[in-house]
């Protein structure tokens, strides 16, 4: 019997979102064989249960009255509590499934469309070959490639518990993405397709059966593990063939048989064992861990391309004659050892490029091995030997030879060096504070946050990963909530005073991380302070006048709103700018933002192309984390897509036209920024400072059950301070509203700003012509689409204050109205159709699991529960926590 469960909606809302045949074909098919799994392993009567549940659901999104919405909630209330949870876990696999099939339709649309579109009709937001086109034409031949050539993108990994899947869990989907990924063959026949779907039903049991919760929380050694697995899937692989591309539209016809001229402009960071802001688990010892690590994962990589291109390159000297330089190189090679030489020397005679290469391998895994008298000195050295082969083909008339594997080898190591991502090391500044008052005054200094030894001990850990890996392996230091230029200078200090003196300190890049709003409006004020350290300029004439600045979007949001703080952020990164200019310097300014919209997440081209003029400047500089690393990076097709249109936007943005379009309508609606500035912030102070707000939003919220999700290393609270709001981290803030479907980190505020402007013709005019306005106001509409009004007023009960209750609810209504009216649609979405489509086929399910999850919440917040009463609730509420994260595609 088909098992036509679990089929997309078919509301008529659903309808109108016309959802393409590929892919109803493929969520049809996962839905039925979910069903099946349901049907044959659930309890008696699951299915059954969950169908009844899906269509209430799907039914009260057309129904005014809300009574079928409340009939649903009776259904969820009379489930046993084990009925409940396999409900949730049956819920999660849907989504974790749907999810699937559209990204495989996102993947389907890229293969078809690669190549087709011509350049005419290609834009230059999300096209390189369309940006580069529409720089010449701005600057000139000469110019634009010079800037191709300054490009760079440097994506900083971080340990951000964000992902609320476990690797078991993601593993299992991408299994069955391949096993979904080959059905488009057109050579399956009958046969191999039975198999495959039985192979498919293996999987979904598999996942079906799969705990969604870990036992524990993750180490950060795990945290790195699960970064190295994205190297070996998707970034060791992908970068070069994003340069690859680039290069062959540049070159055309030439391409691969010239030197390259597309640059290596990726480069990784990563926080992931460095970051210890908040996080005691992160110590001295497991940064030194964390490099040592990457370093071995890269070096390894190196070492197998090395062999392979190696291996293939069995060119004859006849007929492609050795250069001087390269028969000079495989004389150095013999003399540095006759071991490492002698199997190429036998096997490989009159194919001296290939003995070349294949000593080079042998070098690389003595690199690995730390064996000093084989290694090579640091990346620039292999290098230096790679360039000599690539010479000699040339000259020998192999430019194919020269320009294929080998530059893609090339471009590997410009990209990863010896350490695959640079470390970076972030901490707080009060830490930095109180470690230097307890250095002072051990006795005296009171209790620090940080233990002061710990703080000394990472500097020499930082010294002793420069040693061994170069001081590219981890040289920037990020002072998170920077008030003044003394937090840097604490850190020159400290690391001066760990080492022993100057001379023995590691070198350090001190970057500021600007957070609170009176923070950024005082960072060019702190900055010009901080140029007077003898540190900072020492690195300034070391590095070409080359600094970071780094911004904080999540606490921005928190302090302020999300409507003061993108403008805050925006006015900010304008002055910082202009003093980087006034004072010579070229400053990348580093964008800490995150998935969820109140964390400044959202389309990361439109954003860079709404920034202030020279504020990218050719370096985009920005933090991935969690679910956005798997998003963005999970598949190839879809990685490239992302990089090609972060390459295009940052090569736009420095576009003359681009500069003075974002100046200028800076300039022409600035008073309308600073009324919405001033009414947006008040609104949102008036809601969270006002009386009792911390106890009621910890009421009506899972706040504090979103601590005890094992997803990351880290403490959901900062613990700086006593229980406070301002001690909680973003993150959860973020996540603990949207799994409210509130939501209200990524619009609360905008409505009251808006009505207090009024003039709807200007503002339609500020939504044409002032990128930024526009990306705000695109954002918040998604965030709005993701927010449930009438499951909102349900965890707006939970709480005894109507007042704030009200005031929520009121700023809700008002900010949909107002966005409606801007963008003139009748309904949130409309005029997107992949993400209406996606937000609106989903939101049915995301109710079903939020009601599951308000049983929970109710039980837990108005019942005395003894410790094994509890335990139901919260393990059904965790389970519904990653559910309706999976549904909503991000945390917090
Ligand atoms: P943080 O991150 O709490 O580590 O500063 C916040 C975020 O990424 O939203």
């Amino acid at each position: 019997m088909p098992h036509q469960s679990l089929a997309p909606a078919r509301t008529r809302i659903a309808a109108t979102h016309e959802i393409p045949e590929a892919m109803r074909r493929d969520v049809g098919l996962l839905g039925e064989l979910l069903g099946q799994v349901l049907t044959e392993y659930g309890s008696p009567g699951l299915l059954e249960d969950v169908e009844a549940l899906r269509e209430l659901t799907i039914a009260a999104l057309e129904d005014a009255d809300g009574q079928i919405l409340a009939r649903a909630e009776e259904l969820v209330e009379s489930f046993s509590a084990d009925r409940a949870k396999e409900v949730a876990r049956a819920f999660t696999c849907y989504f974790l499934l749907a999810n699937l099939a559209e990204e495989q339709h996102r993947i389907r649309t890229l293969r078809v469309r690669d190549g087709e579109v011509p350049l005419e009709e290609q834009q230059p937001a999300d096209s390189v070959a369309a940006a580069f086109a529409h720089l010449r034409e701005e600057v000139g031949q000469e110019e634009a490639e010079r800037r191709l050539r300054e490009l760079r993108f440097h994506a900083v990994l971080t340990a951000h518990p964000t992902e609320a899947r476990r690797n078991a869990i993601a593993a299992s989907v991408r299994r069955i993405g391949d096993l979904v990924d080959r059905r488009d063959d057109p050579r399956m026949g009958t046969g191999a397709l039975a198999q495959n779907r039985r192979e498919l039903l293996e999987e979904i049991d598999n996942m079906w059966r799969t705990a969604q919760l870990r036992v524990s929380s993750p180490s950060p050694l795990d945290e790195v593990r699960t970064a190295l697995a994205v190297f070996d899937s998707s970034f060791s692989k992908v970068f070069t063939r994003a340069y690859r591309r680039m290069d062959d539209w540049l070159q055309g016809q030439a391409g691969g048989t010239a030197a390259p001229k597309a640059p290596a402009f990726i480069r990784l960071g990563s926080w992931i064992g460095g970051d210890r802001d908040g996080n005691p688990n992160v110590t001295a010892s497991i940064t030194r861990a964390a490099v040592a690590q990457a370093a071995d994962r890269v070096l390894g990589d190196l070492e197998a391309r090395a062999r392979a291109v190696g291996l293939a390159m069995t060119l004859d000297d006849r007929y492609t004659s050795p250069s001087d330089e390269l028969s000079a190189l495989w004389g150095r090679q013999r003399q540095l050892s006759e071991e490492l030489t002698d199997q190429a020397a036998q096997h490989s005679p009159r194919e001296q490029h290939r003995q070349v290469l294949l000593a080079v391998a042998g070098r690389l895994a003595a690199t690995r091995a730390r064996d000093a008298d084989l290694s090579y000195d640091g990346p620039e050295e292999l290098i230096a030997d790679l360039r000599i082969v690539q010479a000699s083909l040339v000259s020998g008339g192999a430019t194919r030879a020269a320009h294929g594997d080998l530059q893609e080898l090339i471009w590997q190591v410009e990209t990863f060096g010896f350490h695959l991502a640079e470390l970076e090391v972030r901490q707080h500044s009060k830490v930095h504070a109180q470690t230097l008052a307890w250095l002072e005054d051990p006795e005296g200094a009171g209790k620090t946050a940080v233990p002061g030894e710990e703080v000394i001990e990472t500097f020499r850990a930082i010294a002793s990963v420069q040693q061994r890996f170069g001081v590219d392996a981890c040289r920037r230091y990020i002072v998170s909530f920077t008030q003044s230029a003394q937090n840097l200078a604490d850190v020159y200090t400290l690391a001066e005073k760990a080492l022993g003196g100057v001379e023995n300190a590691p070198v350090l890049d001190v970057i500021p991380l600007f957070e609170t709003y009176e923070d950024l409006q005082n960072a060019p004020r702190i900055l010009e302070e901080m140029l007077q350290h003898p540190a900072v300029q020492r690195r300034l004439e070391q590095t070409g006048r080359r600094m970071e600045v780094m911004l904080g979007y999540s606490d921005s949001a928190k302090d302020v709103g999300p409507v003061g703080a993108t403008l805050a952020l925006y006015e900010a990164q304008e002055k910082i700018a202009a003093w980087a200019v006034a004072n010579s310097i070229s400053l990348t300014q580093f964008h800490g933002r995150g998935g969820a919209l109140g964390r400044g997440g959202g389309p990361a081209n439109r954003a860079i192309l709404a920034q202030p003029p020279h504020s990218v400047d050719l370096r985009f500089k920005v933090t991935e984390q969690g679910e956005v690393i798997s998003a963005r990076y999970g598949h190839p097709e879809i990685a490239l897509r992302h990089i090609e249109q972060v390459a295009a936007a940052t090569l736009m943005a420095s576009a003359p036209s681009t500069e003075q379009r974002n100046a200028e309508a800076a300039r022409r609606f600035a008073p309308l920024a600073e009324k919405m500035d001033a009414v947006s912030r008040r609104r949102f102070h008036g809601l969270v400072d006002a009386e009792g707000f911390a106890p009621w939003f910890a009421q009506v919220t899972p706040q504090d059950e979103v601590g005890l999700l094992a997803i990351g290393s880290r403490p959901a609270k900062r613990g700086l301070s006593v229980e406070s709001l301002e001690d909680l981290r973003a993150i959860p803030w973020n996540f603990a509203w949207a799994q409210a479907r509130i939501n209200l980190t990524g619009w609360f505020g905008l409505g009251s700003a808006l009505e207090a402007v009024g003039d709807l013709e200007e503002l339609r005019e500020a939504y044409a012509e002032w990128p930024l306005f526009r990306a705000l106001i695109d954002n918040i509409e998604m965030s709005l689409a993701k927010t449930d009004r009438r499951i909102a007023e349900r965890y707006l009960n939970l709480g005894d204050r109507e007042d704030l209750a009200g005031l929520v609810l009121e700023e809700l209504d008002l900010t949909t109205k107002w966005v409606l009216a801007i963008t003139d649609q009748s309904r949130l979405l409309e005029d997107h159709r992949v993400l209406g489509r996606a937000v609106e086929l989903r939101n049915p399910y995301v109710d079903a699991l939020s009601l599951l999850q308000l049983r929970a919440l109710r039980a837990l917040r108005t019942t005395e529960l003894d410790d094994a009463e509890i335990e139901d609730p919260r393990n059904l509420l965790l389970i519904t926590l990653k559910g309706v994260a999976a549904g909503l595609q991000n945390t917090g």
